[in-house]
């Protein structure tokens, strides 16, 4: 299979472009110098170019706060960037797998989202990403939309620089005591393991439509922190911050842990539980 992979410079798509290459696909790495995905232009001269079988789009606006405080280039990367793709993939008869997220729900569940459930998300970038999502439901012939949630990799996230993971790696260099929320409760997963997924997902034959697609478990950002200073045997004092500590610009949802229904329906569903990811990604860095 020929597989564009765009933001393939990217937490997420540098790990899938390995994992396509050793899966004996072509791969067409496509980085922002290349493909502007808001410009429709842009994709259809560019992909017409390339004439992939697969598109993989990883691109996305996903500062949260940039996103709050930029709503209108929120909505053309997150949403018409899936618009354009879905137009331009129908017109290839190419397959278009889009990442999207967690934020699509507001967390007012309280146990693990299935695909069905309702979203309805409390900011910009929820709302823009879920805008998405409804763009390629509509129009794309043939498309994987896969909710990730709490990523982390081995290649820095661009838009945020670094992942959380290390982040609490250097804060324990730096201070004696870490303190981290202990309300927001989550589902981190490794980029590999998604990027393993995504494979499963094209050899299988797998249905079209919208999966869920995060490591097994939960935790909140405390135990995760704990876990990462447990498996590192990093000596640092943690505490839980208290409620309010931490001045919140943006509401997020308090619980966004996804089930992986549609993929266990189909049993393909290969994510591990995310304390095996975590201590996989540990050993590597
Ligand atoms: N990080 C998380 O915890 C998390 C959680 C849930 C879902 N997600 C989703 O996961 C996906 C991948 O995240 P990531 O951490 O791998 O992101 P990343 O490291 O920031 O990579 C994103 C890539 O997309 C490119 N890009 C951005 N806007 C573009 C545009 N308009 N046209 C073409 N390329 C563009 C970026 O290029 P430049 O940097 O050169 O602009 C970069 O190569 C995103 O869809 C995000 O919404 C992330």
């Amino acid at each position: 299979m020929k597989i564009a992979v765009i933001g393939a410079n990217g937490q997420l798509g540098k790990d899938i472009c390995e994992k396509i290459v050793i899966a004996n696909n072509e791969l067409i790495e496509l980085n922002h110098d290349r493909i502007e995905t808001s410009n429709i232009e842009c994709v259809s001269y560019v992909l017409k170019e390339v004439k992939p079988d697969v598109v993989i789009n990883t691109a996305a606006m996903h500062n949260v706060e940039k996103c709050e405080n930029d709503p209108e280039r929120s909505f053309k990367v997150n949403g018409i960037g899936a618009r354009n793709l879905s137009n331009i993939c129908n017109d290839l008869n190419s397959t278009l797998i889009h990442i999207s997220t967690d934020y699509v729900f507001d967390g007012s569940k309280n146990k693990p989202y299935i695909e069905i459930d309702k979203p309805l998300p409390l900011n910009v970038y929820g709302n823009t990403k879920l805008s998405g999502e409804y763009f390629i439901e509509s129009i794309a012939k043939k498309y994987f939309i896969l909710r990730v949630s709490g990523i982390y990799g081995k290649n820095p996230c661009r838009a945020k620089g670094t992942n959380f993971v290390d982040l609490m790696l250097k804060l324990a260099k730096e201070r004696d005591e870490i303190r981290v929320v202990d309300n927001e409760i989550l589902t981190p997963t490794f980029t590999e393991d998604i990027a393993d997924q995504i494979v499963k997902i094209l050899n299988m034959d797998a249905e079209y439509g919208l999966y869920h697609v995060t490591a097994e478990g939960s935790c909140s950002w405390f135990e995760f922190a704990r876990e990462i200073f447990s498996v590192s045997k990093t000596n640092i004092v943690l505490n839980r911050a208290a409620p309010g500590e931490f001045a919140i610009k943006v509401n997020r949802p308090k619980y966004s842990v996804l089930e992986n229904k549609f993929l266990n329906d189909q049993n393909i569903n290969i994510m591990p539980l995310w304390k095996d990811g975590l201590t996989r990604y540990l050993n590597k860095t």
